[in-house]
């Protein structure tokens, strides 16, 4: 078990936020495989505070038995303050659910970096601390039901911030004002194909005072125990191993293997899947990437390789 604030998680294994990929139907396929915690796909606070409809919509918390956090784009502290005190306002359906805040530090974007948001902040000590310090603030104040409040990172811009370790003091930071840090563990500029170095995950453990989750190719048991013995992280966020397999929380938990094992248990995951988004009004972009996602997996049951991209196009990764 898990505990990030007050939240108890079943396991330490959590879905993280991805864009086109995390809507409401997909977390609850997820859940029933074992994921212990979701997150929406990132909400620009902006679009929040600028009463943007498109924005609002993505916050699709309408499962209440799904743990589900909704994770947030900001600039500056402000921007938070105003963007949190939008969804304490709602009334909406949207809404109702949100279990977790998390501030995304670890957007790669050209477009994210260039006003100042994402990894951009990593090395602005006295802004992050201002935003920290206000997400740590609501959280005592708020009426909503929020469990956990905290932040995910990258571990630079680029290199150079990588090797002057800017990642530590931020760890330190978060100590003092959040639940948890979750460290992608590679910088703003690496490729998702290099390899992730989990040795700054280690590193950053000895720092802090609250659960780390180690995130970058973690599929398999195993990898979770040589995280787990390498790192001492608490616990893992999956990412592309979770649009593989769904089944990836089962494998993970000990409980049976991390794919499917049958098109028949393919077919009653994409049947559940299009059941739910009907119910609760999926936008196209997700449905559509899940059909190809069910249809790659029945393809490597078979033993095929289907051309084309096996990632929807997103500005998360490189
Ligand atoms: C399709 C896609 C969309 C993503 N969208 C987000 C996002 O909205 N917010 C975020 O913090 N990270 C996002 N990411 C990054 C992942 O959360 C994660 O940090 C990264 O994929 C590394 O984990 P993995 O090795 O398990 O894939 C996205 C990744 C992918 C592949």
């Amino acid at each position: 078990m898990l505990k990030l604030g007050s939240l108890e998680l079943s396991s330490p294994f959590i879905l993280a936020p991805m864009e086109s990929v995390s809507d409401c139907a997909y977390r609850r396929v997820c859940w029933d495989r074992g994921a212990s915690l979701t997150w929406t796909e990132m909400i620009r606070a902006r679009g929040l505070t600028r009463n943007n409809k498109s924005t609002f919509d993505l916050i699709d918390t309408f499962d209440p038995e799904v743990l589900t956090g909704v994770q947030l784009l900001v600039t500056n502290e402000k921007e938070l303050v105003e963007a949190l005190s939008k969804l304490e306002g709602s009334t909406s359906a949207h809404f109702k659910n949100i279990r977790a805040v998390d501030l995304n530090f670890g957007c790669p974007s050209p477009e994210v970096i260039k006003i100042g948001a994402g990894p951009a902040l990593l090395k602005r000590r006295a802004k992050l601390e201002a935003i920290f310090s206000a997400l740590g603030e609501w959280k005592k104040k708020t009426t909503l039901p929020i469990g956990a409040v905290g932040v995910k990172i990258r571990l630079g811009l680029n290199r150079m911030e990588q090797d002057q370790k800017v990642y530590l003091p931020i760890v330190e930071l978060a100590n003092e004002h959040v639940d948890y840090v979750v460290i992608h563990a590679r910088h703003a500029r690496q490729d998702s194909t290099e390899k992730p170095t989990w040795s700054a995950i280690a590193e950053a453990r000895t720092r802090s005072k609250i659960p780390i989750i180690g995130n970058g190719d973690i599929v398999t048991l195993d990898d979770w125990n040589r995280l787990r013995r390498e790192t001492n992280a608490e616990g893992a966020l999956i990412a592309r191993g979770a649009i593989r397999s769904p089944w990836v929380f089962r494998g993970l938990r000990g409980l049976g293997s991390g794919t499917p094992e049958s098109l028949a248990e393919i077919d009653a995951a994409e049947t559940q899947y299009l059941a739910l988004a009907d119910k609760f009004g999926t936008k196209p972009k997700f449905r559509e990437w899940h059909r190809e996602g069910f249809r790659r997996m029945r393809a490597r049951l078979n033993g095929e390789t289907l051309a084309g991209p096996s990632l929807p196009a997103n500005e998360h990764m490189k």
